[in-house]
């Protein structure tokens, strides 16, 4: 897939909801009932994190889930990028961009949100027809102010902030308009997932689906 048509696609599931849960789930068995939680919650796109041993088998189950659309996150290699796609992600999410990472996610057809921190690491994505990047790490970048000042020369590439995102601050990320979306871990609390308290995700995942944007 070409790079042009592949951020189209980014575009199109980060404006599925004001938020991305970014999940880090340690137990396959939390899989189903927490997707179905955050959909049933309004939250359809979801980036499980290749961080835990049991991320892609996380990521399998979690394609089951009616409504749902599951991405694999912190994709860093290539061998990311192929094991993300075996296991059904529909997307990925980097933290930051490569060429190696890049060629990957074209060669297998896997829809990319790059991570891009400052002008120059967008402008040379947008070179290579990423308008739809992932802003992280958020908050230790500058917050919202730093990402409105990136949007005044280069408004045409919109952003995912992530990193530091919550209920306190991502109003000010949504009202920009370079913003699509916003990610954060802040609606999948680990304490809850542990507990199986999947009515409290719920509620958040419902919370977060009313952020203005
Ligand atoms: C991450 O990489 O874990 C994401 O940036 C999420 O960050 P958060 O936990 O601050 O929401």
């Amino acid at each position: 897939m070409i790079a042009l048509a592949a951020s189209q696609k980014a575009f199109d599931i980060c404006n599925l909801a004001p938020i991305v849960p970014v999940l880090v789930v340690e137990d396959p068995a939390h899989a189903a009932p927490l997707a179905g939680a955050l959909v049933a919650g309004g939250l359809p796109a979801l980036e499980v994190t290749l961080r835990t041993p049991a991320a892609l088998e996380v990521i399998s189950e979690m394609a089951r889930v009616a409504g749902g659309v599951v991405g694999a996150g912190t994709l860093l290699t290539p061998d990311d990028v192929l094991a993300a796609k075996e296991a059904g992600a529909g997307f990925g999410v980097s933290p930051g961009a490569t060429d190696r990472l890049l060629d990957a996610c074209e060669a297998n057809d896997l829809p990319l949100l790059p991570g891009a921190a400052t002008a120059s690491e967008a402008m040379l994505l947008l070179e290579r027809g990423y308008s739809m990047l992932k802003f992280f790490p958020a908050e230790a970048s500058g917050g919202a102010p730093a990402l409105k000042a990136i949007g005044a020369p280069i408004p045409q590439i919109k952003f995912c902030p992530t990193g530091g995102v919550s209920m306190k601050n991502a109003r000010d990320y949504l009202a920009l308009p370079n913003v699509v979306c916003a990610g954060g871990s802040w609606v999948a609390p680990k304490d809850r997932m542990v507990a199986g308290d999947w009515e409290a995700i719920e509620a958040l995942a419902r919370e977060a689906a009313q952020l203005p944007r």
